[in-house]
């Protein structure tokens, strides 16, 4: 999609798009395009909708010319980067419902739009773009019959248009970088396993001034990563640990986001039962979500001082598949009894997150994971779980959060929980007495493995990784959950 931010009205465009907060006084932008017989007409129409939120309607069909879609874009008092995002998602959703049955001739030449809004924001129109952006991606590449239409162009009327362009460029980045997420997670467990990831990765991101560093099995066994060996010995695929480095400014603290990589997870000998099994092949949405962020600050050429290290294996029952009751030894020496071969991921990120500790002493650590199923359960589809030993990291996270609008919300990290991973016959086991507060004691493994004086923070993103049904930025399936929240920590860092 072609972003033009323009001062003029095109009268060559197919679908004008008018989102107002007050929708009543559309008037002025349907007089222009339409004339004044027209836009009276209309407007005596609307004179009675107030702001609705994202409410859209189709005020004006010229026959195969031009449409006319006027949306309410909410309270004024209320407009904020997240919500005008949302518009721009709303946006993208009327102009597909009213183009169900749009003609042959824009369908194979991809619809040009114009955008104009009352919005009192002063980059309005870049977060319009960038929800727009967002909504749109559909995975198809598996379907004959591909979606239904494109916006070839996409013309916005604004005021500040330097300042608009400049932050379309960087939110563009940023969409990508999500759809890269997105492809990687919705992409089938036969196709994105752990090698295609280091060849992808390998490839792409050197352009982007990425250092790229592959741990192989060898590698990893002298290093004494077990933990995340362990997991991978059921599979035919070769694991992998892969880490990114983006170094712009040396002198400001230096982050890791660490994460889960488990390209499909059966659960091993613990199995899964057989009921949307399927959908592990997003387990590495954590991994998916870290090297979108380095991805797009790459792309974005933020300063920073950025690793991204991702644990990629495969987590399968067969002869040679680690048993439950198992104990392995960590890198940093901590024993584990494998009681539950399907609690794989911390087993992962316990050996990522010591080896980036130890090798890159970042100041924050960072792990993003689909980790469990019981932080569905605490906190549903909406928000992510935050866990962490620091709360002004908690703060930064949380205030990004509400720019992004990708919701988290902190759960405790008592040590009292810790008692409950106490093995018999090992320092730890990795999962707890199956009481309740599963989501909390996978997240005291993971502490275990981080130094006291790094801050570090992880996100349990099991639930909100994936959708069944639409949301406001994103279609059924991969979100990319995390990727824009760590961008905006990362740049307000900076
Ligand atoms: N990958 C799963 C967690 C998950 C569940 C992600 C549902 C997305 C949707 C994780 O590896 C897992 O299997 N966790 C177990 C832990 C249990 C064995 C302690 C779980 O949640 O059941
Ligand atoms: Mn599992
Ligand atoms: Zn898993």
């Amino acid at each position: 999609m072609n972003v033009i931010f323009c001062d003029t009205i095109p009268s060559d465009a197919y679908i004008y798009v008018i989102a107002n907060h007050d929708i009543s006084r559309a008037n002025d932008y349907l007089q222009k395009i339409c004339g004044d017989e027209y836009a009276k007409h209309i407007s005596s129409l609307c004179s009675d909708i107030k702001y609705k939120e994202h409410k859209a309607f189709d005020v004006y069909l010229d026959g195969d010319a031009k449409k006319i879609i006027v949306i309410g874009a909410g309270e004024k008092n209320k407009v904020n980067r997240a919500s005008i995002e949302k518009l721009g998602g709303a946006i993208y959703t009327a102009i597909s419902d009213s183009c169900g049955n749009i003609s042959k001739k824009h369908k194979e030449c991809g619809v040009k739009i114009f955008v104009s809004s009352d919005i009192d924001h002063p980059n309005s129109y870049a977060y319009i773009s960038s929800g727009i952006s967002l909504k749109s991606y559909v995975f198809d590449k598996y379907k004959k019959e591909k979606a239904k239409f494109t916006i070839s162009e996409l013309h916005c009327k604004s005021e500040n248009i330097d300042d608009d362009k400049c932050l379309y460029n960087k939110l563009g980045n940023i969409c990508e970088s999500v759809n890269f997420t997105r492809d990687l997670v919705n992409e089938p467990a036969n196709v994105v396993f752990p090698q295609t990831i280091v060849d992808k990765v390998t490839t792409e991101f050197n352009q982007l001034g990425i250092k790229v560093q592959v741990l192989g099995r060898q590698q990893m066994k002298d290093l004494g990563m077990n933990a995340l060996l362990g997991v991978a010995q059921g599979s035919s695929m070769e694991p992998y640990t892969l880490v990114c480095e983006y170094v712009t400014d040396e002198s400001v603290d230096k982050i890791a986001l660490v994460g889960k990589g488990v390209t499909f997870d059966s659960g091993g000998i613990s199995i899964k039962p057989s009921n949307n099994m399927a959908e592990m092949k997003g387990d590495m949405a954590g991994s998916g979500v870290v090297l979108g962020a380095i991805r797009a600050l790459a792309a974005n050429k933020t300063k920073c001082n950025v690793i991204a290290a991702v644990g990629l294996v495969e987590n399968m029952p067969s002869g040679t598949a680690q048993r439950p009751g198992d104990v392995v030894t960590a890198i940093d020496g901590t024993t584990i009894e494998v009681d539950n071969t399907d609690a794989e991921g911390r087993l992962v990120l316990a050996d990522v997150i010591s080896y980036v500790g130890k090798t890159y002493k970042p100041a924050v650590i960072i792990d993003v994971a689909t980790l469990t199923g019981a932080i569905g359960v605490a906190l549903g589809k909406e928000y992510a779980g935050l866990f962490s030993n620091d709360d002004d990291l908690c703060n930064r996270l949380c205030s990004a959060s509400s720019e992004t609008g990708e919701k988290i919300w902190r759960l405790p990290t008592h040590e009292a929980y810790a008692k409950d991973i106490k093995s018999n016959i090992a320092d730890i086991k990795n999962v707890g007495s199956g009481n309740g507060g599963g989501s909390i004691t996978a997240a005291k493994f993971l502490e275990h493995f981080v130094t006291k004086d790094t801050k570090w923070a992880h996100i349990d993103i099991a639930y909100t990784e994936w959708c069944t049904a639409d949301l406001s930025l994103s279609q059924r399936g991969a979100t990319g959950f995390g990727v824009r929240l760590l961008c905006e920590l990362v740049e307000k860092n900076s």
